[in-house]
């Protein structure tokens, strides 16, 4: 099947073969994560749709919307290979009307962790995708779990407001020294890169130790030992579904989550583990 390019609602009501619509949305530089969120797409649903929009609204002031890597043909290349069926790359005016007014509220969950050291960004995520889920109507929309909170922030909305999509969350893609992908590795110098191991590491180290103290402390050692280039912005272990710090006596699921600035380049990582498993 060719693969159609969608800039509008009315493209993407053209593609549309009936069956059920699988949704990967993404802000394009496609590396292989997105890959992987492709392929687990493809096993869910009749028709794939891979949605690429920088989005303007989920960048504060001072972050990088302007210099985000995009790379269009790169792009579709990996989308043919994967067997996209639709690729929905609308532009910032065929997404948000000029004299816009309503947009959706993240609450306090948007303020905590990743939200309160980029005021704003979870409005923007929340907003660009429950437009999306509305123009392009899938059954099931597929996102990493490297962004965790964004994750968990999507599913609150979804079961909020009570949007008829399903939401699967797919395992972080890593190098095989454990960097975790991302479209803005590309930033990092070699030697940046060395010192950007220090999170993976950090995460690593601290899900094999038993108690919610000695997580944190074992993680922060490998944090403070990376040197000067890297700034850590957080370090939390949180409830997965809330994002709360979770306390001592703590079971069940939990997410040991980063973020650090390595040179210019901001980072965030995390990991899944289970405490006080009964
Ligand atoms: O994870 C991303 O790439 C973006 O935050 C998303 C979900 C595509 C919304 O712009």
């Amino acid at each position: 099947m060719e693969l159609i390019v969608a800039r509008n609602r009315e493209g993407l009501l053209k593609a549309r073969t009936g069956g059920e619509v699988a949704l990967v949305p993404t802000m394009g530089a496609l590396h292989e994560g997105h890959r992987s969120l492709i392929r687990l797409a493809r096993t869910r649903a009749d028709q794939v749709v891979v949605s690429i929009f920088v989005n303007p609204l989920q960048f504060g002031p001072t972050e990088d919307f302007s210099r985000y890597p995009r790379t269009f043909d790169a792009d579709l290349e990996v989308c043919r290979a994967e067997g996209v069926d639709v690729v929905f790359h609308p532009s910032a005016e065929d997404i948000y009307l000029p004299d816009r007014q309503v947009s959706v509220h993240s609450g306090r969950m948007g303020e905590i962790v990743e939200g309160a050291a980029r005021p704003g960004h979870f409005d923007g995520v929340l907003t660009v995708v429950l437009k999306l889920f509305n123009l392009v109507q899938p059954h099931v929309a597929i996102f990493g779990q490297k962004d965790a909170q964004q994750l968990a922030m999507i599913r609150r909305m979804v079961a909020d407001l009570d949007v008829p999509v399903e939401i699967v969350g797919a395992p972080t893609v890593r190098e095989p020294d454990g960097l975790a992908l991302s479209s803005r590795n590309r930033y990092l110098t070699a030697e940046d890169r060395q010192v950007a191991l220090a999170l993976s590491r950090a995460l690593h180290k601290g899900a094999a130790e038993p108690t919610p103290s000695r997580i944190r402390a074992a993680a922060r050692e490998i944090l403070d030992a990376a040197g000067p280039r890297l700034f850590v912005d957080y370090l939390v272990l949180v409830d997965p579904a809330t994002f709360a710090e979770v306390g001592e006596s703590h079971a069940g699921p939990a997410v040991l989550a980063v973020a650090a600035t390595v040179g210019t380049t901001r980072l965030i990582d995390n990991v899944t583990l289970t405490l006080n498993p009964a």
